[in-house]
């Protein structure tokens, strides 16, 4: 969570950083704020809310200073008021800090620095960086020597302060006395150096400094780095001490038209009408003379056949796309598969083995909870397989093999497209496992994966015609809780479209497998109350069927998604959004399409942000 972005060259830095910091928001919106150096002083300015209410604040400011660090913030300590805003100052104002990650022991420092006359103003953990590094400039027992401080002096004292700090942290630090400087250091969050023509850059993500370079570092744990308009040089950071270090600048070729809404209202609507693209991404070169080739998962067949057992951990969305995976892979490969989310898996003592496989699901690749339950099983002597969209993140770097999505930048905080993508990966996970163990046979394979193949073409059929998933959204918009029912995949889908309906609309909403709606949830129904069925061609129809009956007996007001050709629902449901035909283990992949565009109708007709829901960030880089 939060966003980083830093630059120090021969221009004005102010746009530059409104403009990285904006392109950052996808990792938080609380509050936003910038540290500029300006005639031998730290101008702060900081603001509660979004980067377009700090931009217009700085637009009353003359900044001229050509170095600079700035944040957007999702709060973990403390709320997100302007106190709280990042950058934070040492006492004297002449460090500022911005943070990206959790020092969990911020409490005894904080305490041990109030003790020592240090003055804290904010509820942060943050704050007390600034204020350790401003004791290892100053030196702790005498008066130090601020204005003598060379910029390597200044990284031993970025280095020290750190050593005091347990948790996870990117940040960025600047100092008055040392002007044109950035210091740079990551623990266990991203952080990407830049060396620009016209200086140096550093960013919570690539896409932040794009403009300015395409020749960047991603640091790596425990390292340091000192920029300068000149460009940078990178530190192995030991016990306070800082060894320089080699390293070498991967040129990236992005196209930065992925963070532009390409004609669309909102991306959240750009990402869905990518999804037939993700799909046939995802599929491109995966089978071979009627093999399925994922050669990612580095496992021999022999290896792959002795996998007992499969444990999906993931969160949010992602978990999603676990439970839909776990029908296919006990469907066709018929292994044990439990899915999980890693915020439980991770403090529960799972059964692991050696013969177990980890698959972790992770758009972002860098949720905390993720990452942590890869570990977990990894010393448990299970192989971990990710499935991410993120190119080298966290959960790719860390797991024994990874397949990527190939979703591109997801910008809108509610997953989509990168749903689908995660959805037809662990497909192909499943039809490779399936084959591996005998459970499928060529031909088998060959006729399943050109039918996944033409899921796209069918997805674009119905992003073609909204008009009934739009008069369903009109009908439902003003009520004030929803039931999404559905059973096997369309369960799955239903949890997984409720949780978009919530995430952005705000509108209340629950799933439940249709069976277990008489054990609850019917209780709920009243005149009007909106259930929406996932009801498509599937072995257990008529029992959906029936569900709906008695949800209708009761009042509900019923949207179905149907197969086309099904009449017979339109006896029962006062809206029938209709998806292609498919067969049922595919279905997710259809029917989750109308569900994505129904929440974003409603999200619009209420006047939600689909974007940026409140108090939702897309990477969740805390537990
Ligand atoms: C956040 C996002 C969700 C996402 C979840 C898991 O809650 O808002 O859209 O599904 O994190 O993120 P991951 O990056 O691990 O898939």
């Amino acid at each position: 969570m939060c966003g980083i972005v830093g630059f120090t060259g021969k221009q004005p830095v102010k746009d530059v950083l409104i403009e990285g910091l904006a392109k950052l928001e996808y990792r938080g919106y609380d509050s936003a704020g910038v540290a500029i150096e300006q005639s031998g002083a730290l101008e702060v300015i900081r603001r509660r809310g979004n980067v377009s209410g700090l931009a217009h604040t700085l637009g009353h400011f003359d900044l001229e200073g050509t170095c600079g660090i700035a944040h957007t913030r999702w709060a973990t300590h403390g709320r997100p008021t302007e106190t709280n805003a990042h950058p934070h100052l040492s006492c004297d104002g002449r460090i500022a800090v911005v943070h990206n990650g959790i020092i969990e022991n911020f409490v005894e420092l904080r305490e041990e620095l109030a003790r020592r006359g240090h003055d804290l103003a904010s509820d942060t953990d943050t704050e007390v960086i600034a204020h350790l590094i401003e004791e290892e400039v100053k030196g702790i027992e005498k008066e130090g020597d601020f204005d003598s401080m060379s910029p390597d002096d200044f990284v031993r004292a970025v280095s020290r302060a750190l050593s005091r700090l347990v948790g996870s942290y990117a940040l960025a630090v600047i100092s008055s006395a040392v002007p044109g400087v950035i210091v740079a250091a990551r623990k266990d969050s991203p952080l990407i150096i830049g060396s620009a023509p016209a200086g140096s850059c550093v960013a919570s993500d690539i896409i932040a400094i794009l403009d300015h370079t395409r020749d960047v570092f991603a640091l790596e744990d425990g390292q340091i780095a000192k920029l300068a308009e000149s460009g940078f040089e990178v530190y192995a950071a030991g016990d306070g001490e800082c060894v320089p270090i080699e390293f070498e600048l991967v040129h990236v070729d992005w196209n930065m038209d992925i963070a532009e809404k390409g004609g669309y209202s909102d991306f959240l609507l750009k990402e869905i009408h990518e999804q037939p693209r993700v799909i046939r991404d995802t599929l491109a070169g995966r089978i071979v003379n009627g093999s399925i080739v994922i050669d990612e998962l580095d496992l021999t067949s022999e290896e792959l056949n002795l996998i007992d057992r499969i444990n999906i951990i993931a969160c949010g969305t992602s978990y999603h796309a676990g439970l839909i995976a776990k029908n296919l892979i006990e469907g066709y490969a018929r292994i044990p598969t439990e899915v999980e989310v890693a915020s439980e898996f991770r403090y529960r003592n799972p059964i692991i083995t050696p013969t177990t496989l980890v698959v972790a699901v992770s758009q972002s690749g860098e949720t905390a909870d993720t990452l942590a339950a890869i570990r977990d099983a990894r010393v448990k002597g299970a192989k971990v397989f990710g499935i991410t969209n993120v190119l080298g993140s966290p959960v790719a770097r860390e797991s024994d093999g990874v397949i990527y999505t190939k979703a591109n930048k997801e910008i809108s905080v509610a997953s989509t497209k990168s749903f689908l993508g995660q959805v037809t990966s662990l497909t192909l996970l499943a039809l490779l496992l399936a084959q591996s163990r005998g459970e499928l046979t060529t031909g088998q394979v060959k006729m399943l994966f050109r039918e996944l193949g033409d899921t796209a073409a069918k997805v674009e059929e119905i992003l073609a015609d909204t008009s009934a998933i739009d008069q369903a959204a009109a009908s439902c918009a003003d009520a004030s809780s929803a039931l999404f029912i559905g059973r096997g995949q369309g369960a799955a889908v239903a949890h997984e479209g409720a949780l978009k309906l919530k995430e952005i609309s705000y509108l209340h909403a629950e799933s439940y497998p249709a069976g277990e709606m008489k054990h609850g949830p019917i209780a709920l129904i009243n005149e009007g109350f909106p259930v929406i069925a996932i009801a498509t061609d599937s072995p257990t129809y008529d029992k959906v069927v029936s569900n709906l009956k008695e949800a209708q007996a009761r009042g509900a007001k019923i949207v179905a998604i149907a197969t086309e050709g099904d009449e017979q629902i339109r006896s029962i449901a006062e809206h029938v959004i209709y998806i292609p035909k498919v067969r049922d283990a595919f279905s997710p992949i259809l029917a989750s399409v109308p569900l994505q565009l129904f929440a974003r109708a409603i999200a619009l007709l209420r006047g939600c942000d689909v974007d940026q829901p409140r108090n939702l960030a897309k990477s969740v880089t805390v537990e």
